[in-house]
């Protein structure tokens, strides 16, 4: 059954009230629900139907009187009066049962929900969508010592406790903990004076793991009061830690529930990337109290309206605590790693979805990152004061409202007098801008042209896609490298356009697209030698980095389809970058990357050729060991200079460090055998150091003891023995990887329902690039094999998963005929689910 943007319907009733009474239990916890219901005047339609799924009904009575609903799987129906009433029924559920993850489940012994988007009409019968809005008292009952839900506490008892929310909230934020919980506190004084408690809950054994989420949940509140002037709005703002949990974390109003990857964190067990992303959920999670929770989506097509506003403040947040250049960077490899694979394949979808099946499956790169691009692009052509203007309205016009896109783009209209419908269509149409530009330069006059044509392939979500608005922003620098024209947004809005730049004495070298202005794929015809300029000179960080990278990618290619050596000048350049002092640790490590095999198996599609993906690992092998002789002495001075031996920080500048002594460590490995990252590894007091050791002798061929040590040493640590699982497939040589990974599920450990450790081995899998498309088809049958063995227990994982088929098209034509056969297969499973349906039919195509 499909749903329609188009047929959007109010509710035909209001909810003044909600009151919830839990009464625990594994199997059968008692939910007793007291709903206050009145006509909703706006409404045309007023039949009485509340979502349930999954619950056993005990009894239900309007006005006190039992009353005999009309009950299916979906939910139930009943006759109601005109007048305002109470509706109160009582549900039997099984929390323990609940593998799925979603509504009320346990996890390691406590009890934990999770409603978005569709998981409340699992715990009580109830008008579960985002427009029905509602003041929630909750009471819970049951024997552990720490019970949680929205809002303030009002009373705390033995085994009992009752908590209150002053904001009106739809049903996917309602959130409850119970069990046996330590907390790590901390207090916040808000810019108006407001005392906030602050608590993180673990589990007993992580207690120190805390500190650091801690500091950035206080970080996050501060930075949105400066930033944004947003100040939090209750006495209490509680995390909770969960193991078992679909996603990274979920903003429950003032109780925020976290994978414990998302949020548990200390140096001997995280690596620098993770503290980052760590810093990165927290703060994303607290600011939706605003962007999500306060202001609210009407319906699930608005998705984009909390997550890509969401996601785009936390990356302001964190290229503010942290490196903006690195963390643009980091946010583009991202980008085109995940959406731009969806955008341009079977799974391509608007920002704005028009329709779907199933709303867990479109939390995806497009609605997020995408929808974060869109809003980065909105603020480059409005400006930043424009951009500050046009929230603060937001804000004010729109609080305690369920909002649509609508009513986002109203605010920019009415702060800045734009007409933004032709900005709207980002919202609208699917597939991913292609953007040429050709130059032209008029020696005589001193006028360089540049003349850019736009084209959206069409796609099945948007056959005839029309010309976006483009803010592109372009400098323009001399051949000594110095600087002739300072960036400028190009504003461009139809197909072709040129814009021009004069006064100029000679012909300059265009730095276009600076800052990835755009979510586009941009082809500009530059020499080897401009490109070799734009590495060396261009002022803009991001322009310069992404010069390196096609000149990387044009060198892979070229090893790929004509077996040539690496580009010896490519090389002399980045060796040149690398040794540069005055550049930032964490940018020099960027520079030593390669595309992803993904990536070049793209291109190599994109340009017509069939991507195969063993000579692709060969030719990024044969370029790793290009780099690491050509550049050996760089990297011992780099290795020496940077090592960090003073205590741990996880902040950026010493993660820099290590993010570039442990790129140099791994290219060292290649060509001075294993000592070195034995030595790293030995000596390692933090995980950063040891796990990239480790990485670097498991691709030597050298790890099998360090391998036996790292187990030995951590298997009480459930996150650090993900990485354990997961090192080992990412780090197996092709012909092995779907061999390791199958190994790995018969280990003791290999707990399959666990998401995290699913997503450790199978995840890995699916971005060994070789090894997953590795000839023999192995990897596809593994993964279709145990997505068929998932689907049953956690329809949402598995759905997830089924993304690793999404590029199918692009290989040959055996791999498509094993891939279909593997397609086929899952989808033939009895009572597959509809999440998994929805995914493999869209992959799959008609
Ligand atoms: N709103 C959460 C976040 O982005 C994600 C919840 C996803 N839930 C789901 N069932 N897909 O922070
Ligand atoms: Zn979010």
């Amino acid at each position: 059954q499909t749903i329609y943007l188009s047929d959007y319907q109010p509710f035909g009733f209001l909810v003044d009230e909600v009151a919830l009474t839990f009464d625990l239990d594994p199997h059968k916890t008692r939910v007793k629900s007291r709903i206050a219901f009145r006509r909703n005047p706006a409404a045309k339609d007023a039949e009485f139907f509340l979502h349930g799924e999954q619950l056993k009904l005990i009894s239900a009575q309007i006005d006190g009187k039992p009353v005999a609903p009309e009950v299916t799987d979906r939910g139930l129906t009943c006759a109601v009066p005109d007048a305002p009433f109470i509706w109160e029924a009582e549900v039997e559920i099984d929390p323990k049962g609940n593998t799925a993850l979603e509504g009320l489940y346990m996890s390691g012994g406590m009890y934990c929900t999770q409603c978005e988007a569709e998981g409340f009409r699992k715990i009580t019968y109830y008008p579960d969508r985002p427009d029905v809005m509602s003041i929630f008292t909750v009471t819970i009952n049951g024997p552990h010592p720490v019970l949680l839900s929205n809002g303030n506490p009002v009373a705390q008892g033995q085994n009992h406790a009752e908590w209150h929310d002053p904001w009106p909230k739809p049903a996917y934020l309602f959130a409850l903990v119970a069990g046996d919980l330590v907390a790590h506190s901390d207090r916040f004084t808000t810019m108006s004076g407001r005392e906030v408690d602050l608590n993180l809950y673990v589990r007993p054994g992580d207690e120190g793991k805390c500190a650091f989420g801690m500091e950035a949940l206080t970080a996050s509140m501060k930075w949105d009061e400066e930033v944004y002037g947003r100040e939090y709005d209750l006495d209490i703002f509680n995390i909770v830690a969960v193991d078992d949990f679909n996603m990274g974390a979920m903003e429950n109003k003032g109780l925020n529930i976290f994978n414990s990857a998302a949020v548990l964190a200390s140096p001997e067990t995280s690596t620098d990337d993770n503290f980052e992303r760590i810093e990165a959920i927290i703060a994303h999670e607290y600011f939706h109290n605003w962007t999500g929770n306060r202001i609210t989506c009407r319906d699930w097509f608005q998705l984009c309206l909390k997550e890509g506003l969401t996601v785009y403040r936390d990356s302001q947040f964190t290229s503010d605590m942290r490196s903006p250049a690195v963390k643009r960077i980091g946010d583009v490899i991202d980008l085109r790693g995940r959406q731009f694979a969806e955008d341009q394949g079977p799974l391509a979808h608007p920002v704005r979805p028009e329709s779907f099946q199933e709303i867990n499956n479109f939390y995806t790169a497009t609605v997020y990152e995408k929808g974060a691009e869109v809003i980065g692009m909105l603020k480059t052509l409005v400006g930043d004061d424009a951009y500050a203007k046009a929230l603060d309205l937001y804000f004010e016009r729109h609080d305690g409202d369920a909002a649509t896109i609508e009513d986002w783009l109203k605010v920019f209209e009415d702060t800045t007098g734009r007409d933004l419908t032709q900005f709207k269509r980002w919202y609208s149409q699917a597939g991913t801008p292609r953007l040429a530009v050709t130059e032209a330069w008029d020696a005589g006059k001193g006028i360089f042209t540049l003349t850019f044509t736009q084209y959206t392939p069409p796609s099945a979500a948007t056959p005839n896609p029309e010309p976006q608005v483009l803010p592109i922003t372009v400098g323009l620098i001399g051949a000594d490298g110095a600087h002739v024209a300072p960036s400028r947004v190009l504003e461009m809005t139809e197909a072709e356009q040129s814009f021009t730049f004069d006064g100029l004495d000679a012909r300059p070298v265009a730095s276009v697209l600076r800052g990835f202005s755009a979510p586009v794929v941009l082809a500009h015809d530059l020499s080897k030698e401009e490109r070799l300029l734009l590495l060396a000179h261009d002022s803009d960080p991001f322009n310069r980095w992404e010069a390196g990278r096609t000149l990387a990618r044009q060198s892979l290619l070229a090893t790929i389809t004509e077996g040539s050596a690496p580009d010896a000048e490519w090389l002399a350049a980045l060796q040149a970058v690398l040794g540069d002092e005055t550049l930032e640790p964490a940018y020099r490590a960027l520079m030593l990357g390669l595309p992803s095999h993904a990536d070049l198996a793209n291109t190599l599609y994109d340009t017509g050729k069939t991507p195969d993906p063993a000579a692709i690992h060969e030719a990024v092998e044969a370029t790793r060991d290009a780099m690491a002789q050509a550049f050996v002495s760089t990297l011992s001075e780099l290795y020496d200079r940077h090592i960090v031996d003073v205590p741990y920080q996880p902040n950026a500048a010493q993660s820099g460090k290590r993010a570039l002594t442990n790129a140099a460590l791994a290219l060292l490995t290649r060509v001075q055998g294993p000592e070195h990252a034995q030595a790293q590894y030995d000596q390692a007091d933090n995980m950063t150091q040891q796990l990239s050791a480790l990485a670097a002798l498991l691709r030597a061929g050298h790890g099998d003891k360090a391998l036996a040590e790292f187990e030995e040493q951590w298997r009480d640590d459930r996150l650090v023995m993900d990485k354990w699982f997961g090192l080992q497939v990412s780090q197996a040589a092709p012909e092995k990887a779907a061999e390791v990974a199958q190994t790995l599920t018969q280990h003791a450990d290999f707990n399959w329902k666990n998401p995290n450790r699913f997503r450790a081995v199978f995840g890995s899998l699916a971005m060994h690039h070789a090894g997953f498309h590795h000839e023999s088809g192995k990897g596809y049958a593994l993964l279709a094999d145990w997505l068929i063995k998932l689907d049953p227990v956690n329809p949402q994982t598995t759905a997830r998963m089924c993304s690793a088929f999404q590029t199918w098209r692009r290989y040959d034509a055996a791999r498509q005929e094993m891939i279909q056969t593997q397609l086929d297969r899952i989808l033939a499973s009895p009572d597959l689910s509809r999440d998994t349906s929805e995914m493999l039919s869209r992959i799959r195509g008609a």
